[in-house]
C-alpha cells in the first residue's frame, strides 16, 4: 500500500522524507515522488519505478527545503506512470493520498464541466482540484480541507502542504495516519506508518477519522493543532510515545527479511507462550472462559484467513464453539447473520487491511463484540477492537507473511486453551516448547528443502494437499509459493482432488502432499491417485516411514511426537522454506514481490 511521509522544520526535509519512504518500501509500491518548498514555490519531483529512480534525480538536484511531502504509490486508479505518481500539485497546494476516493469519477466530471483541468488519471487529483477550488473561494486552507473532505467518500488519508505557509496538514477516514513532533529539534512529521517516524519523532499522535491535523513550526516551537470538520478544536486524538525501535529494520546475516523472519519463529513461539501463560498476557487471555460466545465470526484476508481456518479447528475441536470463518471481502457484503451473543474475531498482521476493518465496523454497528488477533499495536483495528490479542511477532518486513501466520495460529490455540481452562496444564506449555524446538530443527534442515526445490522449481504447476488442520496449511503453502515465486500453485483438501483437479495431473505437476498422522492411510491413498497419473510426489510427513519413502519422489520426514495439536505449524515452516528456495531459484524479489503490498489498505 501507499507510503506517506511529510516533514516541516529547520532541517532539510529531503533527508527525513527519503529515509521515511525507504522504511516503507516493504509495503509495496510502483512509483514515488516528493514535493518540496523551494524558493517559496512548490516543486514536485516524481518518477515511476523504485525509490532509487527518485533518489537519482534528487542527488543531481541536491535540493535543500524545510518543508515537503513524499509518497510511494501502489496503483489503484490509473496506470503506473510518472503523471499518475504522487504528489499531485499546482501553484497553491501539493497533496499525497493513500486509499480510494470512491466518488472520484462523478466529482471529476462535475469539475471538468466547470472548466477544471486534470493532468492524471488518478482519483487522488480530484482532492487537489476540489481543495484548490474551495481555496480560491475562501482563501482559507482549513475551510477548504473541510469542504473537500466532506464531499469525498471512501477510505483515504491525505497529507497536504501549501505555498502560503510551511504548515503540514493531514486528515483520514479508515486509513492509517500518524503525526509526530520533536519538540527538541522543532520538527513536525506526518506519515501513514509510525515506523517511518522512528528515531525522528519521540511523540506521535493518532487522529481519529475526520480530524484535521495542522502541524505548525515557528522560530520557537513545533505544535500540532487538531480540528473537527466544523473547525472547532478536536480532542479525538490518541497520543503515545513512539515505542518502536529500528532493530527490525536490519536483515542481520540473512539474505532476505523473509528468511530472517522464518528463522525468528522458533524463539517467538517460545516467547509468546511465556507472554500468555506466565506474564502480562495472562490477564488478557484468562478471563476468556468467563464470557464464551455462542459462536465466533472469524474474518481476515490472505494468510490471516488461513490462520483463521486453523483456529477454527482449535475452537471447534477443543471447545465445541461454533466458528464461521469468512474471507473479509466476502463477509462485508453478504449481510451476515449475526447474534449479539456472538463475537467477531478479526485476524490481521497490520491491523490496517481495509476489508478486515470494514468487517469490524459492520460488527460494531450490530453491537457484536470485536476481538482481534493482531501484530501492530496502535493500528486502526487495534484501536477499534473490544479486546486485542497481540501476537508479538515484531515488525514483519517481508511482504509474504511467515512469522505472523505461525503466531496468529498459536495465539488462537492459546485462546482455545484459556476457554477450556486448560492453560495451566503442563502439557500445554510443553507442547509449545516442543513446537519451538521442532521449528528450530526444521530451520537447521533448510538444505534438504533447497535440494527438493532444485528438483521441482522448473515444473509447470504445484498442488498442495492436506486433510483436517493440514488443509489450511496446504492453502498457506500454495499462497506463499504464488506470492514470492510467481508460479501457479493451489491448495486443496487431499480428498477433493478426485472431484476434478486430478485432471490437471501429469509429469509436469508437483503434488506437495502434507501427510499428517491423523487420517494417514486415507491421505496416502490420495497421494497414490496422483502418483498413478505420473504426478511428481513431494511428501511432508512422519519421519522414518517406509510407506512414504516408497511413495515419494521427495520425502521430507519430520518428528510429529509431542505435537498433538501444533504439528501443522511445524509443517508450515517447511513449506515456507520450499517456497523461499524456489523463489530464489526463480530470481524474484522475495521481500517485495511484484504487484503485492504488505498492507492492503484499499478495497
Ligand atoms: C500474506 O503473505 C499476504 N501478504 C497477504 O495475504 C496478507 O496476509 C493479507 O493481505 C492480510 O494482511 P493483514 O494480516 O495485515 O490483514
Amino acid at each position: 500500500m501507499c507510503g506517506i511521509v511529510g516533514y516541516s522544520g529547520p532541517g532539510n526535509s529531503v533527508n527525513s522524507i527519503i529515509e521515511g519512504l525507504s522504511r516503507l518500501e516493504y509495503r509495496g509500491y510502483d512509483s514515488s515522488g516528493i514535493c518540496l518548498k523551494l524558493n517559496g514555490e512548490l516543486q514536485v519531483i516524481k518518477k515511476e519505478g523504485k525509490l532509487d529512480n527518485l533518489k537519482e534525480i534528487l542527488n543531481k538536484m541536491n535540493p535543500s527545503s524545510h518543508t515537503g511531502i513524499g509518497h510511494t504509490r501502489w496503483a489503484t486508479h490509473g496506470a503506473v506512470t510518472t503523471d499518475n505518481a504522487h504528489p499531485h500539485g499546482n501553484e497553491i497546494f501539493a497533496v499525497v493520498h493513500n486509499g480510494i476516493i470512491e466518488n472520484a469519477s462523478i466529482l471529476k466530471k462535475e469539475l471538468q464541466a466547470e472548466g477544471w483541468e486534470f493532468k492524471s488519471q488518478t482519483d487522488s487529483e480530484v482532492f487537489l482540484v476540489l481543495l484548490t477550488k474551495f481555496y480560491k473561494q475562501t482563501s482559507n486552507t482549513l475551510q477548504s480541507i473541510s469542504k473537500t473532505f466532506n464531499l469525498i467518500t471512501g477510505n483515504s488519508s491525505f497529507v497536504i502542504i501549501e505555498k502560503a505557509s510551511d504548515k503540514l496538514y493531514g486528515i483520514k477516514r479508515s486509513a492509517p495516519l500518524v503525526v509526530g513532533e520533536n519538540k527538541e529539534t522543532r520538527e513536525a512529521f506526518v506519515s501513514s506508518d509510525p515506523f517511518a517516524l522512528v528515531g525522528f519523532a519521540p511523540n506521535i499522535y493518532f487522529p481519529q477519522d475526520g480530524v484535521i491535523c495542522e502541524g505548525v513550526v515557528s522560530e520557537t516551537e513545533v505544535k500540532f493543532n487538531f480540528y473537527e470538520l466544523d473547525l472547532k478544536p478536536s480532542t479525538r486524538i490518541k497520543s503515545q510515545a513512539n515505542a518502536m525501535t529500528m532493530d527490525a529494520n536490519s536483515k542481520g546475516d540473512y539474505e532476505h527479511y523473509m528468511l530472517k523472519e522464518i528463522h525468528e519463529q522458533s524463539s517467538l513461539v517460545d516467547k509468546l507462550a511465556g507472554f500468555y501463560i506466565k506474564n502480562e498476557g495472562r490477564k488478557v487471555i484468562e478471563d476468556l472462559d468467563k464470557s464464551i460466545p455462542a459462536a465466533f465470526h472469524i474474518t481476515a484476508c490472505g494468510t490471516a484467513w488461513h490462520a483463521g481456518l486453523v483456529i477454527k479447528n482449535y475452537f471447534e475441536m477443543d471447545n465445541r464453539i461454533r466458528c464461521f470463518v469468512d474471507i473479509a471481502s466476502e463477509f462485508r457484503y453478504k449481510n451476515p447473520i449475526l447474534n449479539k451473543k456472538e463475537v467477531g474475531l478479526f485476524i490481521s498482521q497490520s491491523g490496517e487491511t481495509a476489508d478486515t476493518l470494514a468487517c469490524q465496523e459492520l460488527c460494531t454497528e450490530q453491537d457484536i463484540a470485536s476481538y482481534s488477533i493482531i501484530n501492530v499495536e496502535g493500528s486502526t483495528l487495534f484501536r477499534n477492537s473490544t479486546k486485542n490479542f497481540l501476537i508479538h511477532a515484531g515488525r514483519e518486513i517481508g511482504v509474504a507473511s511467515t512469522k505472523a501466520f505461525t503466531l496468529q495460529a498459536l495465539t488462537g490455540f492459546l485462546m482455545s486453551r484459556a476457554m477450556s481452562k486448560t492453560l495451566d496444564k503442563p502439557e500445554v506449555y510443553q507442547e509449545i516448547i516442543t513446537l519451538s524446538q521442532r521449528i528450530n530443527e526444521v530451520c537447521e534442515n533448510s538444505e534438504q528443502y533447497k535440494t527438493v526445490a532444485e528438483n521441482i522449481f522448473h515444473k509447470k504447476g504445484f498442488i498442495f494437499t492436506g486433510r483436517g488442520t493440514y488443509f489450511p496449511i496446504a492453502l498457506e503453502g500454495a499462497l506463499k509459493l504464488k506470492e514470492i515465486a510467481y508460479v501457479h500453485a493451489e491448495g486443496y483438501a487431499a480428498g477433493e482432488l478426485k472431484h476434478g483437479p486430478i485432471a490437471l495431473i501429469d509429469e509436469d505437476i508437483v503434488n506437495i502432499a502434507v501427510v499428517g498422522p491423523e487420517l494417514f492411510e486415507k491421505t496416502v491413498s490420495n497421494v497414490e491417485e496422483v502418483k498413478a497419473r505420473r504426478g511428481v510426489i513431494v511428501t511432508v510427513g512422519p519421519k522414518n516411514n517406509s510407506e512414504l519413502e516408497h511413495l515419494s519422489d521427495f520425502y521430507i520426514g519430520l518428528n510429529f511426537d509431542g505435537l498433538p495439536n501444533l504439528a501443522p505449524l511445524m509443517v508450515n515452516v517447511v513449506l515456507q522454506f520450499v517456497a523461499y528456495h524456489i523463489a530464489k531459484l526463480k530470481g524474484t524479489d522475495i521481500d517485495k514481490p511484484r504487484n503485492l503490498a504488505k498492507s492492503v489498505t484499499v478495497e
